[in-house]
């Protein structure tokens, strides 16, 4: 595991954001419990995606719909049938592994063998270089660009073809090996449902079998026509909801990138038939915007489109983030035709479709669907924000400091109240402006060690402000304010602080941007 993403979860744990499940029994494999810091910035992030969805547009609504729900909507949806993942086990490390991620991994690495030839010779040439030309006539990169179209597309059919002995076969003939043991002993290739069954009521049999959701998707789908009637909702129009959601992942080895419990944040947009593809165009492109709000460097950010479909979607693209651990999904935007609804049409018998005044007539709507992790999110904003820096102490040597530079909207403590020493009525002209100020932002207060170490572990957490209440507070009613990331000092009224701060640590900065 790269040294960045250990210092990450050392440092979630430490400073009270992230802890592993049932710890003190020795923890439960890819489950996580949120602490105090972890669950702000949690609520911060879901109010961000919430608000940016349901507040921000009129013809989007928001739903909450049960984890629990009928068993056939999972036979409609064909997840019983084909939410499954092709799983390989390595015979000398016995670790299991996804059989199709070892080959994305694989062809992910001939890329960057590709991708650093081009930037030595861009190096080398300066401003002469042509990157297009150098492309179609250096020899190593044409042969491992042959190389990966190659084994791409024998991957791609692999996978339509649901031809298990040929996945198989290209993790042999890549030479693919366990990245645990290094040896290329491999089993079969299977597949393996990644649902979770669970009873209904005390009569254990096969009728009272139900599923914990695996998406939250499903739970709108099949109220569609709820919302729609009772909200007078007219195409397109989009219901949002935010839930827990369950999969038993076959490898979950990456703290909360991949989980077996997480939390999804998923709005469907309905459509006119035969408008899915420009409304897909439209949400790419809003969601990466959603995106760059929170990543302002936009090389960290690429959309990556499927190469296998799933079984609902006639077109996909993820958003993927340069975590520590490499480029990874933290969003789907899938074209979801009218699959879900059609299907659940057949299965209930019961008609889901829609009155098009206009047209007057009743058609079955096309869905777009943005479907973000709210667990990745969250991972992607730590990994974001963590920054090992130099800077100066009270006596002007510089001295290492860990900071948190989390958008400020979004951050766990919004401000750090300090009286400057424990006496003097300091402490009491704190807790004065605390008392005022936590009815708008969420604020912490903080009387022990030096002001030096305060900031520090306000730095740690990602507290956008601190402020310093001193003696010159109690003859003129001004503070110092100091900002995180440039540490820069104001000194302000404290009658302004709510102006000063309003603009600052609201959300509407964000929303700005989008
Ligand atoms: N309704 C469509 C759907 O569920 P998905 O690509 O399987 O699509 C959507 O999941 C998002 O949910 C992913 O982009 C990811 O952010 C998040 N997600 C999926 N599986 C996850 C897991 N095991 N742990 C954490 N997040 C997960």
């Amino acid at each position: 595991m790269d040294d960045l993403f250990k210092k990450l979860i050392a440092h979630a744990k430490e400073y009270g954001f992230i802890f592993p499940s049932s710890e003190i029994y020795d923890g439960l494999s890819a489950v996580y419990d949120y602490g105090p810091n972890g669950v702000e910035l949690k609520n911060n992030i879901r109010k961000y995606w919430w608000d940016s969805m349901v507040l921000l547009h009129d013809n989007i609504v928001g739903l909450d719909s049960a984890i629990f729900m009928h068993p056939q909507i999972w036979k409609a949806s064909g997840h019983v049938d084909a939410f499954n993942d092709p799983l390989i086990d390595n015979k000398v490390s016995k670790k299991r592994y996804r059989a199709d991620v070892l080959v994305e991994e694989y062809l992910e690495k001939i890329e960057q063998k590709i991708t650093k030839e081009v930037q030595k010779a861009s190096k080398r040439f300066g401003d002469d270089f042509d990157e297009k030309q150098f492309r179609e006539t250096n020899p190593r990169v044409l042969a491992n660009q042959k190389k990966k179209d190659e084994i791409h597309k024998r991957f791609v059919a692999s996978l339509e073809s649901n031809d298990l002995k040929d996945l198989k076969q290209i993790i042999l003939d890549c030479e693919i090996a366990d990245p645990v043991s290094g040896s290329r002993e491999w089993t079969d290739v299977r597949r393996f449902n990644l649902m979770f069954e669970t009873r209904l009521g005390s009569v254990s049999d096969d009728a009272n079998s139900i599923y914990l959701r695996p998406e939250t998707a499903q739970g709108i789908f099949v109220n569609f026509l709820n919302v729609q009637k009772s909200g007078r909702m007219k195409l397109p129009f989009g219901i949002a909801q935010t839930g827990k959601a369950f999969r038993n992942e076959i490898v979950a080895r990456q703290f909360i990138f991949r989980m077996r419990e997480f939390e999804q944040m998923e709005m469907q947009f309905f459509v006119k038939p035969g408008e899915d593809m420009k409304w897909f165009e439209y949400w790419k492109e809003k969601r990466m915007k959603w995106h760059q709000s929170l990543v302002p460097d936009s090389k960290k950010l690429r959309y990556h489109k499927h190469d296998k479909l799933a079984h609902y979607a006639n077109a996909a693209t993820d958003i993927e983030f340069q975590f520590p651990i490499g480029f990874k999904e933290v969003e789907g935007i899938h074209s979801r035709t009218d699959f879900d609804l059609a299907q659940h049409q057949i299965f209930s018998g019961k008609k889901l479709q829609y009155y098009d005044v206009e047209s007057q007539e009743s058609y079955i709507p096309y869905v777009i669907e943005t479907s973000i992790g709210l667990d990745r999110t969250f991972l992607l904003i730590l990994s974001n924000a963590y920054s090992e820096e130099k800077a100066p102490n009270a006596e002007g040597k510089l001295e290492d400091r860990l900071v948190l530079k989390i958008p400020p909207a979004l951050a766990p403590v919004k401000i750090a109240i300090f009286p400057l020493v424990k006496k003097d009525g300091l402490p009491d002209k704190a807790m004065e402006i605390l008392t005022d100020l936590q009815f708008d932002f969420n604020c912490q207060y903080d009387e022990k060690d030096s002001i030096g170490r305060r900031y520090r572990r306000q730095d740690a957490i990602g507290t956008p402000y601190c402020i310093t209440i001193d003696h010159e507070t109690m003859k003129d009613n001004t503070v110092t304010v100091r900002e995180r990331d440039s540490m820069k000092q104001d000194r302000v009224v404290i009658s302004e602080l709510y102006n000063f701060f309003s603009g600052k640590l609201s959300m509407r900065k964000l929303f700005e941007n989008l």
